[in-house]
């Protein structure tokens, strides 16, 4: 079996801490024991491009269990945990490629080793295994089934492909159920942002401004976490509606240049390039701290800050401090990357388990109805939302009310009033 990972000798302690992950993982251990049963992907050889954790070795055991061959490359190089690829190589037969802190012609030499496969579906968080296949494998992309995409980042990149008629085949775009971006994006996002800041620099937030750039669910998630262990937040937006929104969240608003004037910590989660850029840069004070929880590292222009800089240097793991030619010192936390993977251990698993819920039920989905899908960014079906919330609720010991037949009635009724 061909795989390249950093050290066999870690699959114990990685085998530890699946098995830690997948006791908060209720919904999708049920959706393992069916796929055990029924087999839904027998058959099918699946390319995979996710962060390799914990929370992932127990979505690719899942797969395994359906029937899927599947292999699995790092979605960013700097979020693989060693251990977990060891395991999963080792315990559990899945070819790995995905080593911590690889450079980018190794990131896409794996890319390219998951892809060799030929697959039938893929799995993205990022798109990047579609967009490789459509620009390098242009032959493939017409036999294929299909492929599921995790993020906003990539489902943006997608719905872009399809936009342009240059998709070539359906893509589940698991960031649209609810059952993923109402949790993974806020409470997973929101958490995990803070933990792995908190890790890299080991900073109190009570007191300090932070300033949070993107409201949608990630950035909802990240403010009110700030807010809540006592920082003043600020909230960067271009949508007035999600500005209105954060103002009425209780939060300041104000363009970049001027936050960047205030801020002692400022978090990324736009999917945008270039949002903290050269004037907040230039702008900001002695001693900020710098860092993105989007899926690239684009949103922080990192070269221009390189290029009024007479120095740089690693102060501790995934801090490094940038010496302005005038005088200010600015870090950067873990490279720009996503700093909830770099630093810390990414989402929970009680979040992680709807998502990847999402993604196995959104395999299944395309094996199931490969005759019919339209080649385009396509959505799970309200049912498997709803159904997914069920089992979390039931798993969590949650009851809720059913409707009566009175109030079916009463529903469907136009004509009664006061
Ligand atoms: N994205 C964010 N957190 C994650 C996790 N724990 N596992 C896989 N992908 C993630």
């Amino acid at each position: 079996m061909d795989f390249d990972i950093k050290d066999k000798s870690l699959a114990e302690a990685g085998a530890h801490r699946i098995s830690w992950a997948a006791r908060d993982m209720p919904v999708l251990r049920k959706i393992a024991e069916d796929f055990a049963r029924e087999k839904p992907l027998k058959g099918i050889r699946m390319s995979a491009c996710l962060h390799v954790t914990t929370e992932t070795a127990n979505l690719m055991k899942a797969l395994k269990a359906g029937g899927a061959d599947v292999y699995l490359c790092a979605s960013n190089p700097l979020s693989t945990q060693d251990d977990v690829a060891a395991s999963l190589v080792v315990n559990d037969g899945i070819p790995v490629f995905a080593i911590k802190g690889e450079d980018n012609d190794t990131y896409y030499r794996h890319i390219r080793a998951v892809l060799d496969i030929k697959p039938h579906v893929t799995m993205d968080d990022g798109a990047d295994l579609v967009s490789t296949l459509h620009s390098h494998y242009p032959e493939w992309v017409k036999e294929m089934i299909g492929g599921t995409e995790e993020t906003t980042t990539g489902v943006i990149r997608l719905k872009s492909m399809a936009q342009k008629g240059v998709l070539g085949f359906p893509v589940v775009a698991v960031n649209d159920s609810q059952t993923k971006h109402l949790f993974d994006n806020r409470y997973g996002t929101g958490q995990s942002t803070l933990d792995g800041i908190m890790r890299a620099t080991n900073r109190l937030f009570a007191g300090s401004t932070v300033v949070v750039a993107g409201y949608g669910w990630c950035g909802r998630g990240i403010a009110r976490r700030a807010q809540g262990m006592g920082a003043r937040v600020i909230v960067t937006e271009i949508d007035p509606i999600k500005a209105l929104e954060a103002v009425m969240d209780g939060y300041s608003v104000a363009p970049m240049k001027e936050a960047a004037k205030l801020g002692d910590f400022f978090i990324t989660v736009t999917g945008n390039i270039n949002v903290v850029g050269a004037e907040a840069f230039d702008a900001m004070k002695d001693g900020a701290i710098v860092c993105n929880s989007g899926h690239f590292n684009v949103e922080l222009n990192l070269p221009y800050l390189e290029s009024i800089s007479k120095e740089r240097s690693i102060l501790r793991d995934f801090v490094e401090e940038f010496v302005t030619r005038d005088g200010r010192r600015i870090m950067v936390l873990g490279e720009g990357r996503l700093i909830n993977l770099a630093s810390a251990e990414g989402h929970p698993a009680q979040v992680m388990d709807m998502s990847f819920a999402n993604q196995a039920l959104g395999a299944k989905y395309l094996v199931q109805n490969r005759k019919t899908l339209e080649k385009t960014v396509v959505r799970l079906p309200e049912a498997v939302d709803q159904d997914i919330a069920a089992l979390k609720l039931a798993a969590l010991g949650v009851k809720i009310e059913t409707l009566t037949e009175e109030q079916k009635d009463y529903l469907a009724s136009w004509e009664m009033g006061t």
